[in-house]
């Protein structure tokens, strides 16, 4: 079979919506077998302790239930219903094989009681309004391009007093930092990921929408106008990752 070149993706600043989509959807059907051990190695294991932290800051007081948007394989998925016993869990992913991916760890760990995995679209979510206390959403936010209507979507479902949880990683503000981060991206990250997966595109790909995402305070301040409450930033790791929180409104 042909191997893809290192570096096939545009960027993602130069792209339309749509081919933004039909990239995010080629990736993540065919990086599947190895996402989670990538997603382990390159970030040292710290991944699992973010996922730890954002169950942690899950509150449910009415339906009990929560959404996982974009959940790929359901490691949040999986976190929050080892935290939350009690808790019934939708995970919500528009890629089949991450899906299937998912359901045989979700199996494995004998969670297939409470977590469900359905296949669907985070901009248009199939479920009616006020049905989630927690809406979250990791990794993913970075991959949708409009994302204010995933965000709406996401306060739709939630009910009054719920909230959204959006984890996400972030280019860091300081210089040093910032170089540091962006020689990580660009040179180590794809070069381990060149070892281990068919696409060390995709790794390029990852190092750019990070580098092409918004800064803390903008994200946060969007979420703002978009009408969530209280929205706080949790930077975690030095700031490489953010968990951010929103409300709903009450009224
Ligand atoms: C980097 S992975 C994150 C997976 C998982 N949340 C985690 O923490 O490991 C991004 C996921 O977002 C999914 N995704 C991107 N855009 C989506 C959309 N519009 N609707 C549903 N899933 C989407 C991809 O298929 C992929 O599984």
């Amino acid at each position: 079979m042909e191997k893809p070149s290192k570096n096939k993706y545009p960027s993602v600043a130069s792209i339309s919506s749509k081919e933004h989509i039909g990239i995010v959807k080629e990736i993540f059907s065919t990086i599947t077998e190895r996402y989670d051990l990538l997603n382990h190695v390159l970030s040292m294991g710290i991944d699992m302790y973010w996922r730890r932290f954002t169950a942690k800051k899950m509150r449910f007081f009415k339906t009990f239930r929560l959404l996982d948007a974009a959940t790929g394989t359901g490691d949040i998925a999986i976190c929050a219903g080892a935290t939350h016993p009690g808790i019934s869990i939708t995970g919500l992913d528009f890629a089949w094989n991450m899906l299937k991916a998912g359901r045989r760890k979700i199996s494995r760990k004998g969670h297939s009681q409470k977590i469900v995995l359905v296949q669907g679209d985070a901009m248009s979510l199939p479920f009616s309004n006020n049905t989630f206390d927690v809406v979250s959403i990791a990794f993913g936010i970075r991959n949708i391009p409009d994302r204010e209507a995933a965000v709406k979507e996401m306060i739709r479902v939630l009910v009054p007093g719920g909230r959204v949880m959006v984890l996400e990683m972030t280019f860091a503000r300081h210089s040093f930092f910032r170089k540091a981060i962006r020689f990580y991206l660009n040179r180590i990250l794809p070069f381990i990921a060149g070892k281990i997966t068919a696409n060390p595109g995709a790794y390029h790909y990852l190092a750019d929408s990070i580098m092409n995402f918004p800064s803390p305070a903008e994200f946060a301040g969007s979420l703002e106008r978009l009408g969530l409450r209280k929205v706080s930033i949790y930077p975690l790791t030095f700031g490489i990752t953010c968990l951010y929180i929103g409300l709903k409104s009450e009224g």
